[in-house]
């Protein structure tokens, strides 16, 4: 039940082992950051999962995952702008919740991040294939492109598309930043010629029968649709890098999440309205395959797939930053091995942690069939996401006192709210997924009460012990280490 002082968070902000991480990211950057991460899979791949679930009302089922994002990125931004560190929604809980709760919400990150990216990194791979079939009419022989147990040997292309990811994150956030901010125009210029294309072939006969399958269908759509929002709460692992963490912050995280659902909604509208919701069924590129209908070229498709291709890599690049320093963060209070707090003085970035993170979740996306854990993503974020709520209400009564950069508005009503979708979209997914949830929860208490727990560096200094610099109680706002 020990909790960290806000202020000892804050004031330990940036300072890693042996160096520091630099303030460099501008709120642009941290908006490119969020829509990196989350714009990608759920778009190009998952979308054509969803439709058969909920027919023409697919665009409803965006909504509800919206929404359930909405509320939750509200409290998102509340916390970012007033608790601005690494660790995001595990360093609000260990604030509010105390050490077990922010533990439990660290394993609900490793899925949101480090497996997610794992998943994300093999849909790269089809991807990949596709572009390769269209351009040069040559694929990746099977054994290159799976894993055992799923009719391959090795995914080559997913570890690639990670150790790329890693190179660029050893060059430095604002490096990182800068290539992501590229890939997210792209990909950002690839889904609206899509909507271009597909509304030349539009038939409003297509949305007559809207809801066929009914709101079961529309919530069971929007829980699988949820993934297609993890991600926007990225910015929020930026706190130490960002330049004025305190308001920029919360305006990324609501910006990049209007820009999102607004391309979403747009994007399944058109590829309804393109294609009859029947004829979903199997395809798993549809985008790129509707554009191939309308036109009657496959030009178009092959330009989507280099799109796709683009995009997903942004999101590998920033959900795997995001992993590192979530990571950070929790090997700075001691409850993973310090390595993964060491800063590399002259580049300021955590590189042992950059390292391990992109070989682990390659190998994870290479070697091993993924299969129900990549599912389990999903209900770890939405786990994440409701205590993030929960933190919002528990703040505001223990800690009124705070300057806040950004207030949810109707609290706690909203963030009641916030915590009820969470808590729905959990209980429209399989019951399979909850059980590998549950087994993923039991084997990180156990690392938890065998390491953490008397590693914990509350366990190791008084909890009330000044912080390691009482004069950067305010470092949210100060910028130290900024680069000019
Ligand atoms: N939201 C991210 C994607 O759709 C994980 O790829």
């Amino acid at each position: 039940m020990r909790r960290k002082p806000v202020e000892r968070l804050v004031a330990e902000g940036g300072q890693g082992e042996g160096g520091t991480l630099r303030r460099s990211l501008s709120m642009w950057q941290l908006t490119m950051i969020s829509i990196g991460a989350t714009l990608g899979t759920g778009i190009f791949v998952v979308l054509g999962e969803a439709v058969p679930k909920a027919g023409p009302a697919v665009t409803l089922s965006f909504v509800v995952a919206g929404l359930t994002a909405l509320f939750s990125a509200l409290s998102y931004a509340e916390l970012a702008g007033t608790i601005p560190v690494a660790g995001s929604s595990y360093s609000y809980a260990y604030a509010t919740m105390g050490e077990l709760v922010a533990w439990v919400c660290g394993l609900c990150l490793v899925l949101e991040y480090g497996v997610s990216v794992a998943a994300v990194a093999v849909g790269w791979g089809e991807y990949v294939n596709e572009l390769l079939d269209g351009t040069i009419g040559v694929t990746l022989p099977g054994a290159l492109s799976a894993p055992p147990g799923d009719g391959g040997f090795f995914n080559l292309p997913a570890l690639i598309v990670l150790l790329l990811a890693m190179v660029f994150l050893l060059g430095g956030a604002r490096e990182s930043a800068r290539a992501n901010t590229i890939m997210v125009a792209v990909k950002i210029a690839a889904l609206l010629l899509f909507c271009v294309i597909g509304l030349q072939g539009f038939r409003s006969g297509n949305y007559e029968n809207f809801m066929p399958l009914g709101m079961a269908g529309v919530s069971a759509a929007g829980a699988t649709l949820f993934f297609s929002y993890i991600g926007f709460d990225a910015a929020s692992t930026a706190g130490e890098e960002a330049k004025n963490p305190q308001r920029d912050l919360p305006r990324a995280i609501m910006l990049s999440l209007v820009i999102v659902t607004g391309l979403y909604v747009l994007v399944a509208a058109v590829a309804i309205g393109a294609r009859p919701w029947q004829e979903f069924g199997d395809s798993e590129a549809a985008l790129a395959s509707i554009m191939r209908e309308v036109t009657g070229q496959g030009f178009w498709a092959v330009i989507l797939a280099a799109g796709a291709v683009i995009a997903i890599a942004s999101v590998v690049l920033t959900v795997l930053y995001g992993q590192t320093r979530v990571l950070f963060a929790m090997a700075r209070d001691g409850l993973v091995p310090k390595v993964f707090a060491r800063v590399d003085r002259r580049t300021g970035v955590p590189r042992a942690n950059t390292v391990l993170v992109s070989l682990f979740c390659g190998v994870l996306a290479a070697a091993v069939p993924l299969g129900q854990l990549a599912d389990a993503t999903s209900i770890g974020t939405l786990f994440a996401f409701a205590l993030v709520n929960v933190a919002v209400v528990v703040l505001r009564r223990n800690r009124p006192d705070m300057a806040r950069g950004f207030k949810v508005p109707l609290s706690p009503l909203v963030p009641v709210l916030g915590f009820g979708f969470c808590v729905w979209m959990m209980f429209s997914l399989q019951a399979v997924t909850w059980v590998v949830f549950g087994i993923w929860m039991a084997v990180g208490l156990v690392f938890y009460f065998s390491y953490g727990y008397r590693r914990s560096r509350l366990a190791t200094e008084p909890a009330d012990a000044p912080a390691d610099r009482p004069d950067a109680a305010a470092a949210g706002s100060e910028n130290r280490n900024e680069e000019k």
